[in-house]
């Protein structure tokens, strides 16, 4: 049928066309990853990565439509066409390019670690958390959990579905140490780890954050990563920045 042929054409366009013909960009995320991603009071969704591809639909000139989704799940999403891009402060690792493509990225961030105050002087690096009588928390699907099993083997390593009672679990003294993001551990402290927890702020990993897009899309991405030049030399990228992560 015509449908058909239509539906077939459509198939083989750019993801940029789609989003130009349907006059919004789906953003994939999960709130819940400060300052990248946050749910407000209002229960609107806020931080660097919401107002950066808020710039993104501007500039495509489309309505921005937030889909927040679960962690877990994010790149199946993707694949299946949930949404149009992943902008959820997701670290390029080769395991995940495997899956998906990523832009160029747009801020580089490592896995720093939120200690129990009890170990204050005694655990000064990852290194020293080494050993199964420490338990040693992050967030499940994430390269805090890797850097966890790869750097960190002989700890009791326990998965949390969210940030937030993985950090917790350190803060009530039920584990030793959270490894996360080094921008939400700032946050973490700023807001609530102040002199309850030890913040071992030093990154020992090497993280690119970057928006991802399915495969075959040299359009899309091209679009991407010349809408990125711009915003980081037009004074934009830094508005937002100072806005959500320089303290
Ligand atoms: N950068 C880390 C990763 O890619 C954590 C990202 C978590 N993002 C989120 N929106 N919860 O695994």
């Amino acid at each position: 049928t015509a449908s058909f042929a239509a539906d077939i054409e459509l198939a083989q366009k750019s993801t940029l066309e789609k989003i130009i013909k349907k006059g919004e960009l789906r953003v994939g995320f999960e709130a819940g990853y400060m300052p990248f991603e946050m749910t407000d009071q209002k229960g609107r969704f806020v931080g660097f990565d919401i107002d950066i591809t808020k710039e993104m639909a501007k500039a495509m000139g489309v309505k921005f439509v937030p889909v927040n989704t679960a962690w877990d799940g994010i790149i199946p999403s993707l694949i299946t066409d949930k949404f149009d891009i992943i902008a959820s402060g997701m670290t390029v690792t080769q395991e995940r390019n495997l899956k998906v493509s990523f832009a160029d990225p747009y801020i580089i961030v490592g896995q720093t670690i939120l200690l129990n105050k009890k170990h204050e002087g005694v655990v000064k690096s990852y290194k020293d958390l080494n050993n199964s009588k420490y338990i040693v928390t992050s967030k499940l699907g994430t390269t805090g959990e890797m850097a966890v099993k790869r750097k960190i083997p002989k700890c009791t390593y326990k998965s949390f579905e969210t940030e937030t009672e993985a950090s917790l679990e350190v803060m009530n003294g039920k584990a030793d140490a959270f490894v996360y993001d080094l921008p939400f551990c700032v946050v973490f402290m700023a807001n609530q780890g102040e002199g309850k927890v030890v913040f071992l702020d030093e990154p020992f990993t090497f993280e690119p954050l970057a928006w991802a897009i399915n495969k075959g899309d040299p359009d899309f991405m091209n679009f991407l990563n010349n809408f990125l030049r711009q915003l980081k030399n037009d004074g934009r990228y830094d508005k937002i920045y100072n806005k959500w992560i320089r303290s």
